[in-house]
């Protein structure tokens, strides 16, 4: 799978995509990931890549142009890829539908993604409307960019990919899977600083374990999340 994503701050990407799960799916080769400075497709001799808003408001809005070329440059770059496909031009924005895991699987499956994050106040409308056909959001608060939700997503995608988990039933049993919460996990000692571990999870009984399981999951997701889930 190929991920393109277009920024103004490459370097923030630099240690998230160089350690753990990530790095692991880029060594093993399941992911590719290219960083795209856009400000490169300014042509002005300053490289200014934002302007003034029409109409007046607080606040700078990223140009068209350097967006518009920077996916022209990036379609005939992987043509190879995108063939007749429609594939995801994704804009990160608090704006967008809420992300969640169900997204995460459909996402892991493309060959090709486009992520595109704003900086300042936002990116010119006729970007969303014109070149973008998904508009995410990684929760209901203002990040000052699209640079930490767009590491949000390659995360949790680059974790869905054969190959990358050495234990894949673990994603299999992660939160939201089944639509409920993970249960709780306990390591050894069986005791610390006087803290049990439950006494079920020792019994060597798998159907009351899993039994116990289950009823922690629907318990925790309640107290969690009430009637919401
Ligand atoms: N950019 C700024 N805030 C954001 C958010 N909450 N989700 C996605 N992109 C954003």
């Amino acid at each position: 799978m190929q991920i393109d994503i277009l920024t103004l701050f490459p370097e923030m990407f630099k240690s998230p995509l160089s350690e753990s799960i990530v790095h692991r799916a880029i060594e093993k080769g399941v992911i590719s990931i290219d960083l795209i400075d856009f400000r490169e497709f300014c042509h002005d001799k300053n490289k200014q890549v934002d302007d003034y808003p029409y109409g007046g408001a607080p606040g700078m809005i990223i140009k068209p142009e350097p967006i518009f070329e920077a996916i022209d440059y990036l379609k005939a770059r992987r043509k190879d890829l995108i063939k007749s496909k429609e594939f995801p031009i994704i804009y990160l924005t608090p704006q967008g539908e809420k992300y969640n895991q169900n997204i995460a699987k459909e996402l892991c499956q493309e060959d090709y993604i486009i992520l595109i994050c704003g900086h300042y106040k936002d990116i010119d409308y006729r970007v969303r409307e014109h070149l973008v056909n998904r508009e995410i959001s990684i929760g209901d608060y203002v990040l000052s960019g699209g640079e930490l939700p767009a590491m949000i997503l390659i995360d949790s995608i680059a974790r869905l990919q054969k190959g990358v988990l050495t234990h894949i039933e673990s994603a299999e049993t992660d939160s939201f899977h089944d639509k409920l919460l993970d249960c709780p996990y306990y390591t050894r000692p069986r005791e610390y600083r006087g803290y049990k571990v439950p006494d079920v999870l020792l019994s060597g009984n798998h159907k009351k374990i899993s039994e116990w399981q289950e009823n922690k999951k629907i318990e925790l997701t309640k107290q969690a999340r009430g009637d919401s889930n």
